[in-house]
């Protein structure tokens, strides 16, 4: 098998380069791990740059200058509505299903009704303005279904919000405070990109099919469901639940591991010193949890991490603090995962652009395990 590449297996593509990006560096431009977008640390982004700034850094290259930034906004807003025909199927679909799942129908419904759906798939200025059509619906999507599935009267999408207070204002029916607002929409810029995560490979093998940039976020959507990735939000907020007073954390954790469970919202492929983004989100759980004046789940969650980091060395990653952070805003469990995803879209979107632009057909090989070569046998014979 030599010459072949066969002779070099990496379980789960682990360490296996399979990209060259200029959108997001994890390694850190030093070397010392870390977090960039477009060679902005994410330190230094977050708290002082917006939802609406990040995604236009993801998806035009560089942070926008005031005039770029109003009309984009502008952009953003015009975009905000969705077809009738999702509203409809939303209104259809029984109020059990979970929200991630809808909101991957709502892609996909959403592609048949976007102005450019004829464009080449490799149209450079169509994707773009695709995924900011996307990045706007897929929050109204998701808000919308939350009304639906509740029985409550629809909010429309308010000019005078940004993206992340008109989204909890479209949820809950009242603008959010500014500390929420700020919170929420921190959520958003770390939640936005993460260099070639699972869902962002899919999407990409998707796209380098040259199939068109709604289905490469369709397979994103249902490949970030999974609670190996960005279902672990919502299973992290289940961690706090089970676990259900400081006291029991240690034994928790113990018994937990002595069955080989794993703790959802800790560990990760890259970080395996700390995730930073986790680090960042702490600070805005605080932040909330005194706002809302319950800081329960904050006492839960320091033994949690402190013994997870004793007894396995796994540092909490993202998942951890937004779990707790969009309890705070009063949002279901269930919409944690859709949340990160409208996130996301910004982020995945640059990545089907860029691997548009500069398109390789994805096709690995597996090596055979098989039986040996055997003959057919008649039917009767076998
Ligand atoms: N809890 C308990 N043990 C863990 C955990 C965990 N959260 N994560 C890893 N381990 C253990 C494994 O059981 C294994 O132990 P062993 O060597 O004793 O068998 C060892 O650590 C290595 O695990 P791998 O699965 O090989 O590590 P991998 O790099 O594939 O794991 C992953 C990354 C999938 C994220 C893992 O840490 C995990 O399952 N975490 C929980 C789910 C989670 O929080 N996912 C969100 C990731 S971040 C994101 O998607 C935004």
């Amino acid at each position: 098998m030599s010459g072949t590449g066969l002779d070099e297996y990496h379980p789960g593509l682990e360490g296996v380069i399979a990209n060259e990006t200029a959108i997001a560096n994890i390694e850190g431009t030093d070397g010392a791990g870390g977090l960039e977008y477009r060679g902005y640390r994410i330190e230094d982004l977050a708290g002082r740059v917006s939802y609406e700034e990040t995604a236009f850094l993801l998806l035009h290259g560089d942070l926008p200058n005031p005039g770029q930034l109003a009309e984009f906004d502008r952009r953003l807003k015009a975009a905000r509505a969705i077809p009738d025909a999702l509203l409809t199927l939303f209104k259809q679909i029984p109020p059990h299903v979970h929200p991630m799942d809808v909101l991957r129908t709502s892609v996909s419904v959403l592609a048949h009704f976007d102005p450019d759906v004829d464009a080449a798939p490799t149209d450079h200025a169509a994707n773009v303005r695709k995924a900011e059509r996307l990045t706007a619906q897929m929050a109204t999507a998701v808000a919308y279904r939350e009304r639906v599935r509740k029985g409550l009267p629809l909010v429309a999408p308010r000019d005078d919000l940004d993206h992340a207070a008109n989204f909890l204002s479209m949820v809950s029916g009242k603008a959010p405070s500014e500390t929420m607002r700020e919170a929420f929409d921190l959520s958003l810029v770390l939640y936005t990109e993460h260099e070639l995560n699972a869902s962002t490979f899919s999407a990409r093998v998707t796209a380098s099919t040259l199939s068109d940039l709604h289905s490469a976020i369709v397979a994103a959507v249902g490949t970030l469901k999974g609670p190996l990735h960005g279902g672990a939000n919502e299973e992290a907020w289940k961690v706090l639940e089970q676990v259900g007073s400081p006291d029991n954390a240690e034994q928790w954790i113990k018994d937990a591991l002595a069955r080989k469970e794993r703790i959802m919202g800790f560990g990760h492929r890259v970080y395996k010193h700390g995730d930073p983004r986790a680090a960042i989100l702490k600070r805005s759980c605080a932040a909330l949890a005194k706002e809302v004046g319950d800081d329960r789940w904050e006492r839960i969650a320091e033994p949690i991490e402190r013994e997870v980091t004793a007894q396995k060395h796994l540092p909490p990653n993202v998942d951890w603090p937004s779990a707790r952070l969009y309890h705070y805003m009063g949002l279901d469990i269930d919409l944690y995962t859709p949340i990160f995803a409208m996130a996301r879209v910004a982020g995945w979107a640059a990545h089907v652009i860029e691997q548009l632009d500069h398109n390789r057909l994805m096709r690995p090989r597996a090596r055979y395990i098989g039986p040996p070569l055997r003959e057919v046998q008649p039917i009767g014979k076998r």
